[in-house]
This record gives structure tokens, sequence and C-alpha cells, in this order.
């Protein structure tokens, strides 16, 4: 490659990852707070060896095919359900992401939201702050108790097992899971116990979401699963909007299917203005933060530069979705 590779990055990232592309590489860098538009991205990427992509930038088979240079696209994200991984394998492009930087910020923030919800602290917080707080009141703001309940883990991963070892080992619950793969790790540090998904909602005190979003998991928690849930349950998800069908679960909240939710992410996002996700007292949204740490954010911003420089040179990428694309990559 004569001269420095051109790469484009969709959006400011910390210094620890973007001091490392610009000196390296003639890199454009999107400077506005909201991303570039799909049609944009497409001719911005045309003429690219590389490109540094979020979460909310659409990587699909027609945008690739406009970029014939591209070798790497590198994702700000541990999830990459924004990226035909397949599409950039068949066409020789590496894709990298962000895995296990971000385990424990994320665990931590589903960690949060299941206390958040159980005890009730944001609407107890508005509540004070609209002036209501008159009194110790021996029946108000009554939530759900934590220690010795049972956590249900959907997707016991990275991140599903570092939220069971905060649940088992702070707070003495019993863990079950759910998922296509055993986890004897889980199994022998945590006692954790692998059962199918209808004995996980039915037996969960709190079910949380840690699955990646694909063909089965897209719409998994819908109506007939939360009916499957106890009435004090708190439901968490901190994976992707999709996986949780959100009309059902306002619903669900609404009549008291079950107690309470937190969410981290949402479908779309953000939630329309108006959306009965941002009304509802049971029921906590955070906005896609969980990996949002000072620490977090610059390890994924390290990962994910030099998953770039990786990819630019041929070289093996720190995290790299589809090694698969080896033999076929670009020169
Ligand atoms: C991810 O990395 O996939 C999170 O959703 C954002 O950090």
């Amino acid at each position: 490659m004569a001269g420095k590779p051109k790469v484009f990055v969709t959006r400011r990232i910390p210094a620890h990852g973007l001091d490392q592309i610009t000196q390296q590489c003639d890199a454009e860098v999107w400077g506005e707070p909201l991303p570039p538009s799909y049609d944009l991205l497409k001719r911005k990427v045309a003429d690219c060896d590389g490109l540094v992509s979020l979460l909310t930038d659409r990587i699909d088979p027609s945008l690739l095919d406009v970029a014939p240079r591209l070798k790497v696209v590198s994702n700000y994200a541990v999830g990459f359900n924004n990226i035909d991984v397949d599409a950039a394998t068949q066409r020789g492009i590496a894709v990298g992401n962000t895995p296990g930087v971000l385990t424990e910020a994320t665990a931590d923030m589903a960690f949060c939201l299941l206390i958040a919800a159980a005890r009730r602290v944001v609407e107890g917080c508005q509540y004070a702050q609209a002036g209501q707080w008159k009194t110790w009141e021996p029946l108000g703001h009554l939530g759900q108790d934590l220690i010795g309940r049972t956590l249900g883990v959907v997707g016991m991963g990275r991140i599903g097992y570092a939220m069971a070892r905060r649940c088992h080992r702070g707070w003495d619950m019993q863990v079950l899971y759910h998922d296509t793969f055993r986890n004897e790790k889980a199994e022998l540090d945590l006692d954790a116990r692998q059962v199918d998904l209808d004995t996980l909602l039915r037996e969960s005190d709190f079910v949380s979401v840690h699955t990646d979003l694909n063909d089965m998991t897209r719409g998994l928690f819908n109506r007939a699963q939360f009916r499957k849930m106890k009435p004090t349950a708190v439901f968490v998800n901190t994976a992707r909007g999709p996986i949780v069908n959100e009309a059902d679960l306002v619903e669900a909240l609404k009549v008291g299917t079950i107690f309470a939710a937190g969410l981290d992410v949402t479908d779309p996002e953000p939630p329309a203005p108006d959306s009965p996700l941002l009304k509802l007292p049971n029921l906590v949204v955070a906005p896609h933060i969980a990996s949002a740490t000072v620490g977090t954010r610059n390890a994924m911003a390290d990962i994910c530069a030099r998953n770039l420089l990786a990819g630019l040179s041929g070289q093996k990428l720190p995290g790299w979705v589809n090694p698969e694309v080896e033999p076929k990559r670009r020169k």
C-alpha cells in the first residue's frame, strides 16, 4: 500500500484509540454528535481501506459493494448485529469487535438496573423531586428483596457469567441459566444450573438477558414468556432491544404480569419521546450506557484501533469476528 491507508471513523472515540488511528492512517473522523446517514457513509467509505463503525452504522452488502478497497471493518462494540458479517467474509473483509473489555462494566449495569427496578429507586427519586415526600411511609415504595433469591441468566457468556457472579457471591442467589451451550465454569464456580427457558422463567425471581441478537433471539421475550414469569419478577435487558417485544413488555408491566423491568437497550434507540417505555413507573430505562465508564471506553478504543491497524496490514485481529475470512482476505 503506497502512503498511509485511508480510513473513515464514524464518530469520535476516546484518544486511547483515535490517536493510534490518526497517527498511522489518513483518517477522516466524523465529528458530529449524531451518526452519518447511511448514504453519506456509503460515499465516505467508497475509497477507504478501513472503516471504524459504531453499532448505529448499518454495514450491509450494498455498502460493502461500493468499497472495493475495504480490508477491515472495526466495530467499536462487542456486539456486531449492525454488520452483515457473512457479506463481509464473502468479500474478503475482516471484521473486528471489542470482546472482554466491557464485561464487568456491562454486568455492573445489569445489576444496577436489577436493584434499581426491584427497589423502585428511580420512582422514589422522582417522588422526592416532585415534592411528594411528606413523611416516612410504612406501606409506601415497597419493593422486592434480593438476598437468597433466584437469578435466571439468558445467555451465559462472559457478561452473563459476570452478572451471575455478582448475584451469587454478593447476594447469595441461586443461578439458573439458559443457553445453547453448557457453561461448565458457571456450573463449577457458581453452582449454576442449565435449564430450559420455561423452567428459568417459572423459577426465577430476576431474569437478566445477555444473549446476542440473532434470528433465534429476535422477539424472544413476548407476552407468552412474560406470562410464565412470577408476578414479583424483575426483567433486565442489557443486550439488544429487539430481543424484547416492547409492546408486550409494556402490557406486562401495566397489568402486573411482572413487577418491574430495567432496560439499557430499546428498539429503536432512542425510543420515541411519547413511547410508553418512558412513562411507566415500574420501568427503568437507561440510554444504552452499560459500557460507559472511562476505563472501559478507553479499552474499547484501544482494541478497536488495534483491530483496524491489524486488518489494514493483513495481521490477525485481536478481536476477530470472522477469522474464517483469512484465505480470502484482500491484500
Ligand atoms: C456493545 O459493545 O455491544 C455495547 O452494546 C455498547 O458498548
